[in-house]
């Protein structure tokens, strides 16, 4: 299932409980929270008590995309914040099972996310024990950056092991995401599109949004 998580990181931080409002009326079937704690990432965000409190705002559920050094420290702070999915870096410095044992014991979803250098191989591992794969496709720390065709070959790799493995696990893009690109994305088998400026930044959201979803309907090829 084709599915739009809006990154609250290019919203108005001063209006966050209107954005996540007007992105849920638009649509969005996931709302993606970058966590950013200055060490993993040269940028920092928001944290577990700011995720309880916009919460309250939106039934959407909460992607949660931790980029943060030590992730398994915050895994109980955020799936009390109310995160659906709690998505982490394989290259973090917290031990990979471990983590995703943490974060499903709590009855949330496990995701495993890699960086541009990483290869898709090292989720292999995981693959039956986690919900989604997030292959970024900027390297992270900010919004508006131009996205790198070249992670392709990787989320095609992912999307054929799942396919021969027969789960149901799903392929998230980050990074760059727009009418263009997002058709590129779901021809190579990604199925949930993050997008945070061409999103946020349009001046029709709605109607950018039905495009997204339009596009990477057509283009989707499992
Ligand atoms: C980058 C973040 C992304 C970012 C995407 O590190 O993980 O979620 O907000 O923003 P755009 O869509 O502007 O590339
Ligand atoms: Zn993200």
């Amino acid at each position: 299932m084709i599915k739009i998580s809006p990154s609250i990181l290019s919203c108005d931080y001063g209006k966050m409980a209107d954005e996540l409002k007007n992105m849920e009326n638009c649509g969005a079937e996931l709302m993606h929270i970058d966590v950013m704690d200055g060490h993993f990432v040269p940028n920092i965000t928001l944290g577990a008590p700011v995720c309880k409190c916009i919460k309250k705002y939106t039934s959407v559920p909460f992607d949660v995309h931790l980029m943060i050094s030590e992730p398994l420290k915050y895994v109980d702070d955020f799936a009390k914040a109310g995160a659906d999915i709690i998505c982490f870096h394989t290259e973090s410095d917290s031990d990979i099972s471990e983590t995703i044992e943490a974060i499903t014991s709590k009855g949330v979803q496990a995701a495993l996310a890699i960086k541009p250098k990483t290869p898709a191989e090292a989720v292999l591992p995981y693959l039956n024990k986690i919900s989604m794969v997030l292959v970024m496709t900027v390297e992270p720390g900010f919004g508006g950056q131009s996205f790198m065709e070249d992670m392709m070959p990787k989320v095609r790799f992912i999307r054929d092991e799942i396919k021969k493995r027969n789960l149901d696990v799903d392929i998230e893009v980050d990074g760059g995401i727009n009418k263009d690109t997002i058709s590129i994305a779901a021809k190579s088998g990604a199925n949930v599109f993050v997008s945070g400026s061409a999103l946020f930044g349009a001046a029709d959201r709605k109607k950018t949004m039905d495009d997204f979803k339009k596009k990477a309907n057509e283009a989707f090829t499992d």
